[in-house]
């Protein structure tokens, strides 16, 4: 089934089975199908929405477009786990078939509340001339499972001094009352973020936009989020339209963050420190968090971005999740640990040691499609060292560190098909001191490293053939010293 992109706001059910089924033997055909990472049974999957933990299990639905690799009309897909490893696909969530979400049922979060879970998105509709009309709108799931649309939008106006971009609502309850941050754009085309507020979430008041020191800090700023930690405040959001300036903000829109005091409620002002992005690689955007039972902050992000193409659009899917993220604070930054869970996929230990000057070197039983590496790294004299993986005769996706330039550096220019090449195929990210530990989640067609115990973390899709398998640690200019384990996935 090859849908034309004009016609992108078709439902599923317009459909036929068969076409859907024939979708998804092309899907299932790809040799890039991720092994431990959400994504979708077919089509697009973008922001993660509605990450919490319910009834004894972590749900985490995302946004939809289930009939091709394109940003056509959206659905929220539910998942769930027990271990935030493991998860189930179960289904469609909100369908967009009210005349406050026809366009797409768009991104939004969740909160319990009197013992069902309660739903806040985005209702995307457009009028007969394609114009925007953003809704705010409320579903509840119950005990079994549910989804209640509620029948009409509890926001149904755009503020005064915002234009129709105005979405993607992060819920949180504070002192029995609830509020959501959401992303929106001043008329005068710059993006900011709004405050809403709610006792009983069916009644929402639009309290006014969150003063930051970023007045002109990009045209949208999306899916916001707001927690705290330790007494301190972090709005997380995903800035649109910063231009690039030395190492930062190189992909084609940003996600990051600003951590200050905790957010003033009552005068609606954050005050922070300047915008850190939390990824430092190629592909991360929309990060959602949530607290889970046992007092962890989560985070999930799309590993994918709005507007770039990626290989496996000829097999019909495009992107998915990344790992959880468990996240902390260290000297007034945000540090990301993959979930401890993930141990539990460990398979097949393998180790090596070696101390290696000026070249470069393979193991036995160090190689792979996917795993988990960890690699500890002494400098020495080296003037660079790093791992070249997903390597083969003329492919290879490289993690180093540059001590001349004390950067570590991550380049996909070799990792196979080409993605977004427009954006440039080489990241690299300031760092203080000599880079010790990488820590590498490397699936079929993705790779994620956290620097350092998750000082810094490097996001990339990569689509190499399969056979391209190998695993070189090297150094250039001198010696360094490693130790590496390495465990099947
Ligand atoms: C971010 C975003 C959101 C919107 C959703 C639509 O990637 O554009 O702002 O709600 O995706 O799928």
């Amino acid at each position: 089934m090859e849908l034309p992109r004009g016609k992108s706001y078709i439902r599923i059910d317009q459909v036929s089975q068969e076409d859907i089924d024939k979708l998804i033997a092309r899907v299932n055909s790809c040799s890039w199908r991720q092994t431990f990472h959400i994504q979708p049974v077919s089509g697009l999957l973008n922001d993660p929405n509605g990450f919490c933990f319910y009834h004894g299990e972590y749900h985490l639905y995302y946004q939809w477009h289930p009939l091709g690799p394109f940003h056509g009309l959206k659905y929220w897909y539910h998942t769930k786990s027990i271990d935030l490893v493991n998860w189930t696909n179960v289904g469609i969530a909100i369908k967009p078939d009210e005349y406050f979400d026809s366009h797409g049922a768009y991104s939004g979060s969740a909160v319990e509340h009197n013992g069902n879970l309660y739903l806040l998105y985005t209702g995307n509709t457009r009028d007969e001339n394609l114009e925007r009309h953003p809704y705010l709108c409320i579903a509840l799931m119950d005990d079994d499972g549910n989804i209640i649309k509620s029948k009409k939008s509890v926001l149904d106006k755009v503020p005064a001094g915002y234009t129709e971009h105005f979405r993607d609502p992060k819920l949180w309850k504070e002192d029995d009352k609830f509020y959501a941050v959401i992303g929106a754009q001043r008329t005068d085309k710059t993006g900011c973020v709004c405050l809403l507020s709610s006792s009983d979430l069916l009644e929402w008041n639009f309290e006014g936009e969150l003063a930051t020191n970023l007045d002109h800090f990009g045209f949208m700023w999306e899916c916001p989020d707001y927690f705290e930690m330790e007494n301190k405040g972090i709005l997380v959001f995903s800035p649109q339209g910063l231009d690039s300036i030395g190492d930062l903000y190189q992909n084609i829109y940003q996600a990051g963050y600003v951590l200050g005091e905790k957010v003033d409620l009552k005068r609606r002002v954050l005050t922070h420190g300047s915008f850190i992005e939390l990824d430092r690689g190629f592909d991360f955007y929309a990060p959602h968090t949530m607290k889970d039972p046992s007092g962890r902050r989560l985070m999930v992000a799309w590993m994918g971005l709005p507007e770039i193409e990626y290989p496996s659009d000829i097999n019909g899917w495009a992107n998915c999740l990344t790992i959880m993220r468990d996240l902390s604070l260290r000297d007034g930054k945000l540090i990301q640990k993959p979930v401890s869970e993930l141990q539990s996929l460990r398979k097949n230990k393998v180790e090596a040691e070696d101390e290696i000057t000026d070249e470069k070197k393979m193991y036995e039983g160090i190689s792979g499609v996917t795993y988990e590496l960890i690699c500890e790294f002494e400098q020495r004299d080296a003037l660079e060292y790093g791992i070249e993986f997903r390597a083969g005769a003329e492919e290879k996706t490289v993690i180093k560190y540059d001590a001349a330039q004390g950067k570590i550096i991550m380049d996909r220019t070799l990792s196979g098909k080409v993605i977004g090449s427009k954006y440039g195929t080489v990241r690299k990210c300031q760092i203080v001191g000599d880079v010790r530990r990488f820590h590498l989640f490397v699936d079929s067609s993705s790779v994620e490293i956290f620097v350092d115990d998750g000082e810094e973390a490097f996001t990339a899709r990569i689509f190499p053939e399969i056979r391209s398998q190998d695993i070189r640690f090297y150094a250039t200019g001198g010696t360094a010293a490693f130790k590496a384990v390495k465990w099947d996935y």
